[in-house]
This record gives structure tokens, sequence and C-alpha cells, in this order.
């Protein structure tokens, strides 16, 4: 799941050791990257780091160049920042995915020793096996119909009559979380006070798996003891993933269970949730790109509309559906804030262009996708939406240089390597499935406000989500023929 430690707020707590600490990881040693240690005990540079990450890797590649290491909050972490260079820690074998996700499961779902606990490796294959075709396409499919049926509801109470007002970020929400918890856990597994505890665990969650004291978690603690038990088992017809889980997880006992299908809940719905709102967003404020998203949409779903059996949109038709696949990867460009990070489980040299790197055992060394998404070198004009960017071209996906040199790794919101996230596919069809079910029957007017800004304090996690909320109108479409 996309991690990282809520930098600012890990601070607060262990100065005390800090003098000895500083003098063992103070100091640059020889062959190592340029240090960067701030002038704040034990914080290091966390505070110049939280405010704004983007703008202070930036500051410190003027600085120091593509790699360097800062001292954040107690923590040695080396940043490589040429994505050019991504491919020579992804394959460094002394670089290790394992430790940063137990963590991950030991803070925010209080659940230490995962490895212990249940088959992470056989879990991991079952995630990578079935969120991809071909069990995603009765997965894709089954979201779609959930979406279709909770728009359903809500349009006999928020969304009743032919037009009116929305928050977009709540109604994104609302319809995802609903949808996609039914659609992968099972029938019923959604329930309002399901969604209520997610919204208080996901609030705090940068502090959970930043390890604060529990006195600040507390609402998101709490959030995750109410889910526990909901999550123990499945409803009716859950997807082939879920089942295959479960199976694995047959001697572990139930609280357990409940934990760790919550650490998935949340690696569902977490950056899903968001993306699908930036998509939308990006949209209605470029309405030539939203009349053609319209329009595919509806030349693909012609014939097929929500009025024919139980509307549900197909596979095939949800994969005809490109140029909308385009403006989803467009939007995970601009609204991506993971880091891929791996910790050092023995000292070695990382290879970059600009030569090699030495680490010590225990470092933490990230890669940044985010600043290769906004770097103009990479992307020409990167701060502009762009609805063809990505479109596939006579069957084949668009390349990206630097340099004069293709970069493997210039999109990257799904992290890469071990840690790539396996249910990239199916975010991308939701996310699509939410759009066109949302064109399919309505129009948006322009925002008259600008975008809401992204919600900062949860860089490393994901997608950010807004900062605030977007008003939009909305007008029921007479019924498509
Ligand atoms: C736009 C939506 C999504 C984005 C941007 C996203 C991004 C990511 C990233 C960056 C990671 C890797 C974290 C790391 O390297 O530390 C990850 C992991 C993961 N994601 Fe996603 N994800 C999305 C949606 C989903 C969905 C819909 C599912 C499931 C249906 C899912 C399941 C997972 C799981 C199980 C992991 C953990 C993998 C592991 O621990 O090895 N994700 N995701």
């Amino acid at each position: 799941m996309p991690l990282l430690p809520g930098f600012v707020a890990a601070s607060a707590v262990g100065a005390a050791y800090f003098g000895a600490w500083r003098v063992l990881n103070g100091r640059r040693r020889v062959g190592e990257p340029p240090l960067v240690r701030g002038s704040l005990p034990h914080l290091g540079v966390a505070l110049a780091f939280g405010r704004d990450s983007n703008r202070y890797l930036n500051h410190c590649r003027a600085q120091h160049g593509d790699v360097f290491t800062l001292l954040i909050a107690g923590q040695r972490m080396t940043f490589v920042l040429d994505p050019l260079s991504f491919g020579g820690v992804l394959k460094n074998p002394d670089l290790s995915f394992g430790p940063i996700a137990s963590d991950v499961m030991d803070k925010a779902f209080d659940l230490p020793n995962m490895h212990g606990t249940f088959d992470v490796e056989k879990s991991d294959d079952a995630a990578r096996r079935y969120l991809k075709t071909p069990a995603l396409t009765p997965l894709s499919e089954r979201m779609g119909a959930a979406l279709t049926r909770v728009l359903g509801e809500l349009e006999k109470t928020r969304l009743a009559g032919a037009s009116g007002e929305a928050d977009l970020y709540r109604l994104v929400w609302d319809l995802m979380f609903a949808a996609g918890t039914d659609a992968l856990f099972g029938d019923g597994k959604f329930c309002p006070e399901a969604a209520a505890a997610f919204g208080d665990l996901d609030r705090d969650f940068p502090l959970m798996v930043a390890g604060m004291p529990k006195m600040m978690t507390r609402k998101g603690a709490a959030g995750l003891e109410k889910l526990v038990p909901l999550f123990e088992d499945l409803g009716p017809a859950a997807s082939q993933w879920m089942r295959a889980r479960l199976a694995i997880f047959r001697q572990v006992e139930p609280k357990k269970v409940g934990r760790v299908q919550t650490s998935v809940l949340w690696a569902v719905h977490a950056n899903s949730i968001p993306a699908a709102f930036w998509t939308l967003a990006f949209l209605l404020v470029d309405p030539a790109a939203a009349a053609g998203i319209q329009i595919e949409v509806d030349e693909v779903l012609s014939g097929a509309g929500p009025e024919s059996g139980d509307g549900a949109i197909r596979i095939e038709q949800l994969d005809a559906m490109v140029r909308l696949e385009s403006a989803v990867r467009e939007a995970l460009r601009l609204s991506s804030g993971s880091l891929t990070v791996r910790k050092v489980v023995d000292a070695t040299s990382i290879e970059t262009r600009s030569g090699y790197w030495k680490v010590r055992r225990g470092d933490r060394v990230c890669l940044a996708p985010h600043l290769t998404h906004h770097d103009p070198g990479v992307f020409e004009d990167p701060e502009r939406f762009v609805v063809d960017r990505f479109l596939v071209r006579d069957g084949q996906r668009p390349q990206f240089t630097k340099d004069g040199e293709r970069v493997g790794f210039a999109f990257m919101p799904f992290g890469a390597g071990k840690s790539m996230c396996p249910g990239r596919f199916f975010a991308v069809n939701e996310v699509k499935l939410l759009v066109a079910t949302l064109l399919r029957r309505y129009t948006f007017d322009a925002p008259t406000e600008p975008l809401p800004a992204h919600d900062l304090s949860r860089v490393g996690l994901g997608i950010f989500p807004p900062k605030s909320e977007l008003s939009v109108t909305w007008r029921r479409r007479a019924p498509p023929r």
C-alpha cells in the first residue's frame, strides 16, 4: 500500500538521543551523497519537507544535484530524483520493500509481525493474479453494476430532480466507496458505519503511519477498531481476489484477518477516490476535453445505455474508451504524490547516472515520481491537463524522453518494481466506470471556482486528495436512445 511517514508529524518524539545520533548519522562519509541535516534537533529538515515536499526537493536538487540524503525526523533518507537512474535503485538486491510494508502494517493497522502472521508472498501473488485479466473482467463489470445501483439510490435523494448543485468530492467519495466495497468484499459489505469509520481512519492515516502517539490519532484508531469486525469475513458474491485471500488466511485468528483486510480496504479506496475526483474535476474545467470524452462515452455505449438491462458497462466497451483512459492517466500524473521507498538491508552502493553512491544499512532510499511528473524535460507544458497526452495511437503507448533518452519510469503513480500496485488495472477501470456512468446521465457546468489545492499533508501516500470541496452544477440528460 502507498506509504510513508507523515514526516512533519513524526517529529516530536525522542529528541533525547539526538546528540549521539547526530554524531553517528549526521556526518557525510566519503562516497556518500551530499547530506542535508537541517538545524532542528531530531527533526532535521522534516518541517520544510512536510510543508511542500516538491518545492523542498527541487530546492535541494538545485543545490546538490539529483542524489542527496535528507535527515528527516530521525531517519536518513536518500533521494534519487533522476528518472533515468530509477532502474539502479529498483534492481539493487540490498534495497528491500518488505520492512517498509511491515512497518506500515504495524503502525497504521496495529498488526506487528506481519510476516509471522500470514503468508505475505502468497497474499501478494493472489493480488497480482486476481487483479488482472481474466479475473479483472467480472470484477470490473460488478463495479460498473454497483456504481449504477448506488447512483440510482442517490437519484432518489441528493440527485433527485432535473438539476442541482453537488459537492464533487463528496459525491465521488460516496459512489466509489459504496460500489467498490461491495464489488470487492461482497454484497452488503458497504454500510454507512463502514464509510464513517473509513473516513476517520483515512483522515488520521498520515499520523498513524508516522507512528504518532495514540492520543493524537484517537479517531483514526477508533475507526480502525470499528472496521476490523466488519471485514473479518466476506459478503455473497465477493471477488475472486478476496476469496483467494481468505483461503490464505485460514489459520489466522479472525481479529487479525480483520486488520489485514482493513489494510486492503484502505489500499483499494484511498487513491482511487481522489483519482476519480481529479479526473472529473480536470475535465469539468476544460469543456472541450469534457465534450470529447462525453462523445466517446455516448458512441461506445449507444444502444447499451442505462435503460437496457442492468445498465452495467461491458468490459469491451470500457476498453474502447481510449480517450477517457488517457484522461485518467493525465489526472493521475498531475495529482500523484507517492514515494517509492526501500530500506537498505545491507550497506551498498546505488548506481545512478551521476555515479555510484554509498548508503548505510538502515537508511531509506526514495524515488519521488511526482517530480518527474512535473519535469518540463520529460512532459511538455507539465502543469497543463492535456487530455490526449497518454492516448494510445496505432496500438502504441506514447514514449517520453529526457536528454534524448527514453524514460522508462516517466509515469509512476502506481510505483514500480516489487511494490508496484497490483490494483492498477482495476483502479483505471473503476475511475473510467465512474466517469462514464456519470457523463452518460448528466452534464456538468464548468465550475465557477478554481480547482482546489492538493492536501499536501499526505505526501508519500499516493494521490493527493483535494484540500477543499468543488461545488458543481449538474443537469440530468434526456435518456440516451
Ligand atoms: C488510482 C488508484 C491507485 C493508486 C494511484 C495506487 C498506488 C499504489 C502504489 C504507489 C502502491 C505501492 C506503494 C509503495 O511502493 O510503497 C500501491 C500498492 C498497493 N495497491 Fe494500489 N493504488 C491504487 C488503487 C488500488 C486498487 C483499486 C487496489 C485494489 C483493488 C490497490 C491495491 C494495492 C495493494 C494490495 C498494494 C500493496 C502492494 C504491496 O504491499 O506489495 N490499489 N498502490
